[in-house]
This record gives structure tokens, C-alpha cells and sequence, in this order.
């Protein structure tokens, strides 16, 4: 497997355009699956993940083509409601296909996504929403059977903000007869540009990024195009790398006015922002950083996907910080290998208690998911030495070009391709 080299101590300088949004594109490329006609989607990010999502929908009949940092998608001609097990345990994102699937077909099959690394992820809400719009759920054998004579629109409460069951839940009822209300409904900015989408191919979708969404259901819905919103999370993680760095990083291509809660907690540790444009800022790493606590939360909130790579610089700020997650319940894989490179961190319960040190020291490590790898990348550009993160593979599902972006910022880093094994 390829490895990331970073030999830390250079300060970051300079811009960098942020991709495609990861999770938004991943919604859009399931509620494709409700469209009669070729769409278009642009700045759509070179992921793993997003190929994977390709896959998955290929094998239902969907024709996917890339076209530079388009997807031209069509699914007019659907035949298969039913994805293999060996494609959709990949990527948990699969199971979002699952609400649009039986809005054009009546009925889907989809195996449970199962445990994965950063704690159980049930999707009891995914279904209870389908449920209310008249679905019959079956689960059998690890895999998720849903029928419905006709979809009805329904008031749906959710007992917890779900991005994903929001998701699959507004896909639904985009063909549903009549009125979807989804209350306590997740506000993710991924979540307003889905609607974007949909209503751009002739769906009717209202208040979506606010806690209450109305669906009112239509007949079909069309082909059209789409241009997929800038990543925060990137965009998030870039900052960061600038403030940890004591460098000057500017980020382009985002909703600033997505950020606030990542913009709000660096200044916290010291770092000066200033706001270039709606879709640029620029933040300048402080002499020192100040530690501080942090908490997880659904959007307003600060995200869970940026927790492991905030944590890797309270690691080196001066004083005691708290970091709570209160989103995933084993999201500190990081927290061992950060450890290896000298950060003093003690979990308790869902806590983490980071006491600063002066510095850390470059060590082989090992990404254990996806944030935790960038994480442990930006422990490595302030460490003592040379860093050496193995399983690149996890930072590959969701960071377009990490390493190339991150020279471009002037850091000394490089990824090494693994060589073939050999026989004999
Ligand atoms: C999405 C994002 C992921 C992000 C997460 C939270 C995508 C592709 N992924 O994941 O990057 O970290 O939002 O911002 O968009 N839950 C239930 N029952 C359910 C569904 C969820 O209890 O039916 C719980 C989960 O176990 C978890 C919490 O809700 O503890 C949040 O999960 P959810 O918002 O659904 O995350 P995802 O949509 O999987």
C-alpha cells in the first residue's frame, strides 16, 4: 500500500482550491437514480469513494461516464433494485441509494451497512422514515428488503438529526403522493445543495439546511445539471494545516458562511481569519496556539469530520484542551497513533483530554480512517523529523490530491507507491 513521507517544520504558504464536496456529490450521485434523462455534475472530486458510488450504481443500470471533473449519469433505463454485498459494504454511503431506488421501483434490496471503524451507524431512522411513507421493511440475511405498492407523503420526526436518513428520506419523497414533512431533520449544507439538485431536475423541496424540510411529491423528475458545492471539511482541514503551521493559508472555492463554527474555534486557538470573499478566506497561524475545548455536533455544530485533524493541533498548543464527541461514539483511533508521535492524550468515555506539548516527534504511523489519516498528515508537517503514514488508502476515499495540494502550500511531502509483491 502507498505511503505519505512528510518531514515536518515547514511553515504553509499560499492557496489552495477546494474539490468537489465529498458527501454532497455521494447524495447526488444516489438521487440520480430518481431522474428520466441524462445529468450532468460537475466539480465532481477523483475519490474512491466516488467511485465506488459509480460502481454501485452501474450495477443497477445506470450509465456513468467521467468527463473531466464531470459525471454524466443516466438512469432512465433502471434494472436491477438490488446491489451486491461486495460493492455496497465498501462505503456506507451506499445504503443512500435506498429511498430513491424504491421511489422508481417500488422496491429495493440493500445489505446492511454494518459496523464500520468509527462506531455501529444503524440506520433505524432511514427506515422509520420509509415506513411512514407506506414502505414495507423486511430484514433478512444482512440485507435490507423494502416494498412499497405506493409511496405517500407523511410527517416524519427524526429522534436524531441523521445526514444520511434525511438524505434517503427527502429522496424518497420526492416521488411520494403528497406531502413530506421531515422534522429535527439534519441542517448540513450537503444536505441544501441536494435539494438544490433536485429541484433543479423538477422535484419540490423547501426548507432544506433548516431543521424542518417540505416535500411535495411530483410524478417524475427529470435529466439536468449540477455544479457540486465546495468541501468544508477540506477546506476545514487546509486551514488548520495553515494555523498549525504558523503559516498563511488561503482556501477558495467554499461557502465561507458553511464554516463558521471551524472559522469561530481557530480564531479560539489564536489564529487570525479574515473573510476574502462568500467563497474564500484566509487564516494566519498565531505564534503560539492556545489549547481549547471542543464538542462534536450535528451542523450549526462543529463537525465530527474535522475533530481528529482540530485534535492533531490542540496536540501542540499550550495548555489542557477537552475534546468531546458526542457524534460517533469510537471516533479516536487517531488517538493511539498520535500518541506515537509524542501527544499526550487520555481518553475518558467520549472525552478527550489533550495537554499540549512542545512538540511532537516524526514516527511511522498508520491512518485508521478517513479524517484520522489527514489528521496524522498534519501532526507530521509539525513534527520533529520525517513522518511516515501508511494506508493511505483511507485518506484516498475522501481528499482530492492531499499531497499535491499540500506542496503546493510548500510542504516537504511526497507519497511513495507501494512496489508490487512478488512471487518467490
Ligand atoms: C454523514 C457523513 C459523514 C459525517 C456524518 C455526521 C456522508 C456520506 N457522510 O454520515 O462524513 O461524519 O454525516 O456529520 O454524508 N444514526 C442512528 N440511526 C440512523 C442513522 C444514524 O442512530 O438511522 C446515528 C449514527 O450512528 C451516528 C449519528 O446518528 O451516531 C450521525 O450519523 P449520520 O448523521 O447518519 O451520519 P452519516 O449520514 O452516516
Amino acid at each position: 500500500m502507498d505511503s505519505l513521507h512528510i518531514r515536518g517544520g515547514r511553515p504553509l504558504n499560499g492557496q489552495v482550491m477546494v474539490s468537489g464536496a465529498k458527501n454532497a456529490a455521494l447524495a447526488i450521485m444516489a438521487g440520480c437514480v430518481l431522474g428520466e434523462g441524462p445529468i450532468r455534475l460537475q466539480r465532481v472530486p477523483f475519490l474512491t469513494d466516488i467511485e465506488v458510488m459509480s460502481a454501485v450504481l452501474r450495477t443497477l443500470g445506470v450509465t456513468v461516464a467521467r468527463q473531466g471533473d464531470s459525471l454524466v449519469i443516466d438512469a432512465t433505463h433502471i434494472d436491477n433494485g438490488a446491489p451486491p454485498y461486495e460493492l455496497v459494504s465498501k462505503m456506507r454511503a451506499s445504503f443512500f441509494i435506498l429511498g430513491p431506488l424504491v421511489a422508481r421501483l417500488g422496491k429495493a434490496s440493500i445489505p446492511l451497512p454494518g459496523g464500520c471503524a468509527i462506531g455501529s451507524r444503524p440506520v433505524d431512522l432511514h427506515l422509520k422514515g420509509l415506513k411512514a411513507m407506506g414502505c414495507e421493511v423486511v430484514i433478512d440475511h444482512g440485507t435490507v428488503h423494502v416494498t412499497a405498492e405506493k409511496l405517500v407523503g407523511a410527517p416524519v420526526y427524526l429522534d436524531y438529526p441523521s445526514v444520511g436518513a434525511t438524505e434517503n428520506i427527502m429522496m424518497a419523497a420526492v416521488l411520494a403522493d403528497g406531502r413530506t414533512t421531515i422534522e429535527n431533520a439534519a441542517q448540513e449544507p450537503e444536505i441544501a445543495d441536494l435539494a438544490k439538485f433536485l429541484n433543479g431536475l423538477g422535484a419540490k423541496i423547501t426548507g432544506a439546511g433548516t431543521d424542518t424540510i417540505i416535500i411535495d411529491g411530483v410524478k417524475h423528475v427529470t435529466g439536468g445539471e449540477h455544479s457540486v458545492i465546495g468541501d468544508r471539511i477540506e477546506a476545514g482541514t487546509y486551514l488548520i494545516a495553515g494555523a498549525m503551521t504558523r503559516g498563511r493559508v488561503q482556501v477558495q472555492g467554499v461557502p465561507i458562511d458553511a464554516m463558521g463554527a471551524i472559522l469561530s474555534k481557530l480564531q479560539e486557538v489564536g489564529a487570525m481569519i479574515s473573510i476574502d470573499s462568500p467563497e474564500s478566506c484566509t487564516v494566519f497561524g498565531p505564534d503560539f496556539l492556545r489549547a481549547t475545548d471542543l464538542r462534536t455536533l450535528p451542523f450549526p455544530g462543529f463537525p465530527t469530520d474535522l475533530q481528529a485533524p482540530f485534535m492533531a493541533m490542540l496536540a501542540v498548543a499550550r495548555g489542557t484542551s477537552m475534546v468531546a464527541e458526542t457524534v460517533f461514539e469510537n471516533r479516536f483511533l487517531h488517538v493511539d497513533e498520535f500518541q506515537r508521535m509524542g501527544a499526550q492524550v487520555r481518553i475518558e468515555g467520549h472525552c478527550a483530554v489533550v495537554q499540549g506539548v512542545p512538540a511532537l516527534t516524526g514516527a511511522h504511523v498508520q491512518s485508521t480512517d478517513l479524517r484520522a489519516a489527514a489528521a496524522l498528515a498534519l501532526a507530521g508537517l509539525v513534527a520533529q523529523g520525517d513522518t511516515v503514514l501508511g494506508k493511505l488508502h483511507h485518506l484516498d476515499r475522501g481528499y482530492e490530491n492531499f499531497d499535491g495540494k499540500l506542496r503546493q502550500l510548500g510542504a516537504d511531502v511526497h507519497r511513495l507507491e507501494a512496489a508490487p509483491l512478488t512471487a518467490g
